[in-house]
C-alpha cells in the first residue's frame, strides 16, 4: 500500500472514529495552523494562504447578491470556492446555514462565507437616520443604538454591515445626505468612530458583534450638482481637511473593512484609484482591513469610460487597491488571467486574499460559522426591551427651530386638530435606509391621543397626499418625456376639510415634509420644498388663524420659508424611526425637552447651496452677496437649537491653555444645552482654514438660574489640522475661539497658541 493510500486509510479511520476534535476545513485529517483558534491569526492567514490555489484565492474576492430564486448555480459556485461573501438580502438564517454549511463542508478550503447586509440606523429596532441622530451631538447615543443593531443583525446571521457613512453632508440636492452625520468633520468624526464601537466592540469575534464598513471612500457626498453617481472635484487639501477626517478617525477606532465608492476624483473612479485606495488610506491612515467596491462599480468603469472591459476594470481595481467585488462579477471570471498574463501579481493577488481573510478569522467565522436559529426568534421579543432607547434617541434627534411659546402644550387645551399626510402614516416615519423594520409601531395620531389629557379633543385630518400621482413619463423618439399636461395630482386633496379642523381647534399640529422615497440613494432633487399640495395644505391651514406647530419630516434640510415663518413652532424631526411618533409627542407635551442642534445648515434658498457653515472668510468677508435676493448661505445654520429655556453665556476667559465660559440657565424650565467650541487659525501659510471650526462641545443640564463653567483645552488636537503630505500639525500663532451656543454666535476672543 503506497502513502497516498495509507494516508486515505488513515482518513477514513479519523472520520469513523468520529470528527476530529478541530473544525478540519481541509478534511485532510491534521490540524492545520488555521484550524487552530489559539494560533495568532497571522499565522492562520498565511497558513491557509498557503493552501489555496489560484482559483480559490480570486473566489476570496467575490461577493455576491443573495439569489432571489434559483439558487442552483450559487451551490455549484461555492462547491468550487468561488464565492467570499453576499450581500444576504434575505432574513432567513437556516437559509443562510444552508449556505455556509456549502461553503465549508463541501468545497476543498471549507472558508466560511462572509454576510453583509445594509444594516444603516437598526436592523429590527430602527433609530433616527444619522444625519437626524447626530444633532443629538451625543457619539455615545450612536454606540448604543450600534450596539442593539449590531446584536441583532449578528443574531439572524449578518457578520457584516456596510455602515458607517462616513461620507461629509455638502450638499442637500444629494439624497444620500440623509445616511451622513452631517456637515462638519469634528462631530462626524466623534460619530462615526462610535458608531465602529456600537458594531464591533472590543471583540467583533464575539456574538451580537459584526463588522463595520466605512463608507463611501471617498469624496462621494462632493458630486457635482449633489447628481449621485456623479464626478466629485475636490482639492487634496479639501479631502485631507474635509472629507478624510470622518475616516481617519473610524479606522483608528479599528473598522475592518471600507467601502469605495461611486464617483471619480480628479477623473479616476474611487474604485481604481491607488492615490486614495493605498497612499492615503493605507499609507498614511493605517488601515489594515480590506475593501470592497460598491455594488457594481468595478464594471461601472466601463460606462465611465475609464476600463475598456471587465478583465481591464478587474486589474484596474485590483491594482489600485480595491480588495472585493461586489456584485460586478469582474473579479472570479478574469483575474486568472490577468496574473498569468502579469498584468496582475501574484503578491498584489495574495494581499488582497490575505486581507479578506483576516477579517474571517478577526470575526470568528472559522470558530462559529453557523448561526443559531433559534436566536433569530428571540429578536423580535428583544426589540420592546430597547424600546426605550430609540424614544430617548428620537427626543434628543429633533431640533426645535422656532418656538413662539406654544410649545410644550398649556394645561387646559380643549382640542388639538393634528393635520398632514404624516399624521397617520406609519411607513414614511421610519427612514430612508430601514434595515428589516418596515413600519413605525404607533402613529403620531395614535402616541398624541396617548399623551393628550383625556379631556382634550383631537380630530385628525390627513389634508393631502404625501406626494402626488407622478405625471405620467412617455418616451417619444428615444427621448423620456414628462408629459406635463396630465399635470400632478392629489386625489386625496381636503384643504377645506383641513381648514375646518384648523378653525375648531386651540393649537394645530401639522405632521408634513418630504416623502421617504424621495431621501437617501439615487433620490436627488433639484428643489428642497414639501412634497406634493403640503405647501398649498400647510398655506390654508396657516391662514386659518390658529398657532400651528409644525413637524417636519424629512431625510435633507428643505428649504420651507412660508413655514419657517408662519408656523408659531418648528420641530424638525428628520426620519426618526420605529419610535417617532412616541419620542415626537414626548416633546410636544413636556415629557422630553429638546437639546437638538442642527448637524445640517438649513439653506435659504436651493439656489444658495451648499451652504455649509465651515467655509473660508474669502478676502471681502460680508461681500459677494446675490444680487437678486437679500439672503444668504442658511436660515438656520450649523449647531442652533432651542429648548424650552433660555441660556446665558459669559465671556470667554484663557486660563492657560484652557478656553473657559460660565453658562447660565435663565428661564424657567430645565434643560441641556450643547455649548460648542469653535476656532479659527488667523493666518495659515498652508493654506486658508475655514472661517470657523467646532472643535468640542459639551452637553450640561441646569436648572433655572443654575450656572456650570465649561472648559475646552487649546491643544494640538483641538487647533491642528492636515497639511498637504497629510501630516497633522498645529501650528503656533494667533487664533480666535468662540465658545457659543451654535457656528453662527458667541464673541470672538484672541487666543496665542505656542505650538
Ligand atoms: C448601494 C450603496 C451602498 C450599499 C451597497 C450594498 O449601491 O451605494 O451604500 O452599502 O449598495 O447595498
Amino acid at each position: 500500500m503506497n502513502t497516498k493510500e495509507l494516508l486515505v486509510l488513515a482518513l477514513a479511520a479519523a472520520q469513523v472514529a468520529g470528527a476530529a476534535d478541530f473544525c478540519d476545513y481541509n478534511r485532510n485529517g491534521k490540524k492545520d495552523a488555521f484550524e487552530d483558534a489559539a494560533q495568532p491569526v497571522e499565522k492562520r492567514v498565511e497558513d491557509l494562504l498557503s493552501q489555496l490555489t489560484l482559483d480559490e484565492k480570486i473566489g476570496q474576492l467575490n461577493q455576491l447578491v443573495a439569489p432571489a430564486g434559483d439558487d442552483k448555480e450559487f451551490f455549484a459556485l461555492m462547491r468550487k470556492g468561488a464565492v467570499s461573501s453576499y450581500i444576504w438580502t434575505r432574513t432567513d438564517p437556516a437559509y443562510r446555514n444552508r449556505f455556509q454549511r456549502t461553503a465549508v463542508e463541501e468545497s476543498r478550503m471549507g472558508v466560511p462565507l462572509i454576510f453583509g447586509m445594509d444594516i444603516i440606523h437598526g436592523a429590527y429596532l430602527t433609530f433616527p437616520i444619522s444625519l437626524g441622530l447626530a444633532c443629538s451631538f451625543e457619539p455615545e447615543l450612536f454606540e448604543r443604538a450600534q450596539t442593539v443593531a449590531a446584536r441583532e443583525a449578528r443574531a439572524e446571521g449578518i457578520d457584516w454591515t456596510f455602515a458607517p457613512m462616513c461620507d461629509l453632508a455638502r450638499d442637500p440636492r444629494w439624497g444620500r445626505v440623509a445616511e451622513t452625520c452631517g456637515e462638519d468633520p469634528y462631530l462626524s468624526a466623534l460619530c462615526n468612530a462610535a458608531q465602529v464601537r456600537g458594531f464591533q466592540g472590543a471583540d467583533p469575534s464575539a456574538p451580537g458583534r459584526v463588522a463595520a464598513c466605512l463608507k463611501h471612500y471617498v469624496g462621494y457626498s462632493a458630486v457635482t450638482g449633489g447628481r449621485d453617481y456623479n464626478d466629485s472635484e475636490i482639492t487634496e487639501w479639501e479631502l485631507r481637511n474635509l472629507h478624510l477626517v470622518s475616516f481617519g478617525a473610524a479606522v483608528k477606532a479599528g473598522a475592518l473593512t471600507v467601502m469605495s465608492s461611486f464617483n471619480t476624483l480628479e477623473g479616476i473612479p474611487a474604485v481604481a484609484n491607488r492615490h486614495t485606495l493605498t497612499d492615503i488610506l493605507r499609507g498614511d491612515l493605517g488601515f489594515k482591513g480590506f475593501v470592497v467596491s460598491d455594488w457594481e462599480s468595478v464594471m461601472e468603469m466601463i460606462r465611465w469610460g475609464y476600463a475598456a472591459d471587465k478583465a481591464d476594470a478587474a486589474r484596474l481595481a485590483l491594482n489600485a487597491g480595491n480588495d472585493m467585488d461586489m456584485k460586478a462579477m469582474a473579479y472570479q471570471p478574469n483575474l486568472a488571467a490577468e496574473v498569468k498574463a502579469g498584468r496582475v501579481t501574484m503578491a498584489t493577488l495574495d494581499e488582497a486574499v490575505r486581507r479578506v481573510l483576516r477579517v474571517k478569522f478577526q470575526l470568528g467565522l472559522f470558530e462559529r460559522p453557523y448561526v443559531d436559529e433559534t436566536a433569530f426568534a428571540a429578536v423580535e421579543k428583544a426589540i420592546d426591551a430597547e424600546l426605550p432607547l430609540a424614544r430617548e434617541a428620537v427626543s434628543k434627534s429633533v431640533v426645535l427651530l422656532k418656538n413662539d411659546g406654544v410649545v410644550p402644550f398649556r394645561p387646559g387645551l380643549k382640542k388639538v386638530a393634528l393635520i398632514g399626510p404624516f399624521a397617520e402614516d406609519k411607513t414614511e416615519l421610519i427612514g430612508c435606509w430601514n434595515g428589516r423594520q418596515t413600519a413605525a409601531r404607533v402613529s403620531i395620531a395614535e402616541a398624541l391621543r396617548e399623551a393628550l389629557p383625556q379631556e382634550t379633543a383631537l380630530e385628525v385630518v390627513k389634508g393631502c397626499s404625501v406626494m402626488t400621482t407622478p405625471p405620467t413619463i412617455t418616451q417619444q423618439d428615444g427621448r423620456i418625456v414628462l408629459d406635463r399636461a396630465a399635470v400632478a395630482t392629489d386625489p386625496g386633496l381636503e384643504l377645506s376639510k383641513a381648514v375646518a379642523a384648523a378653525k375648531g381647534a386651540d393649537i394645530v399640529v401639522m405632521a408634513i415634509g418630504e416623502t421617504r422615497s424621495w431621501t437617501g440613494e439615487n433620490a436627488s432633487r433639484a428643489s428642497l420644498g414639501l412634497t406634493g399640495r403640503q405647501q398649498d395644505l400647510f398655506d390654508a391651514v396657516a391662514a386659518a388663524g390658529k398657532p400651528v406647530v409644525a413637524v417636519v419630516f424629512s431625510g435633507r434640510p428643505l428649504v420651507l420659508p412660508r413655514v419657517w415663518d408662519k408656523a408659531a413652532a418648528v420641530f424638525y424631526a428628520w426620519q426618526p424611526g420605529m419610535e417617532a411618533a412616541h419620542g415626537i409627542c414626548d416633546l410636544l407635551a413636556g415629557k422630553a425637552s429638546p437639546s437638538a442642534r442642527l448637524s445640517m445648515s438649513v439653506p435659504c434658498d436651493v439656489s444658495q447651496v451648499p451652504a455649509y457653515y465651515n467655509g473660508p472668510t474669502t478676502g471681502r468677508p460680508g461681500q459677494g452677496q446675490y444680487r437678486d435676493t437679500p439672503e444668504r448661505g442658511s436660515r438656520y445654520c450649523f449647531g442652533y437649537g432651542l429648548t424650552y429655556t433660555t441660556f446665558a453665556y459669559g465671556g470667554v476667559r484663557m486660563e492657560g491653555n484652557e478656553a473657559v465660559a460660565e453658562i447660565t440657565n435663565t428661564g424657567t424650565r430645565e434643560g441641556t444645552e450643547t455649548a460648542q467650541l469653535y476656532i479659527r487659525q488667523n493666518v495659515c501659510h498652508e493654506g486658508v482654514r475655514p472661517a470657523r471650526e467646532l472643535r468640542g462641545f459639551k452637553r450640561v443640564t441646569l436648572k433655572p438660574g443654575e450656572k456650570a463653567t465649561v472648559r475646552f483645552a487649546l491643544n494640538g488636537d483641538t487647533l491642528g489640522y492636515f497639511d498637504r503630505q497629510g501630516k497633522h500639525r498645529a501650528d503656533a500663532g494667533q487664533y480666535t475661539i468662540w465658545i457659543a451656543p451654535d457656528s453662527r454666535s458667541g464673541a470672538p476672543t484672541a487666543f496665542a497658541f505656542g505650538g
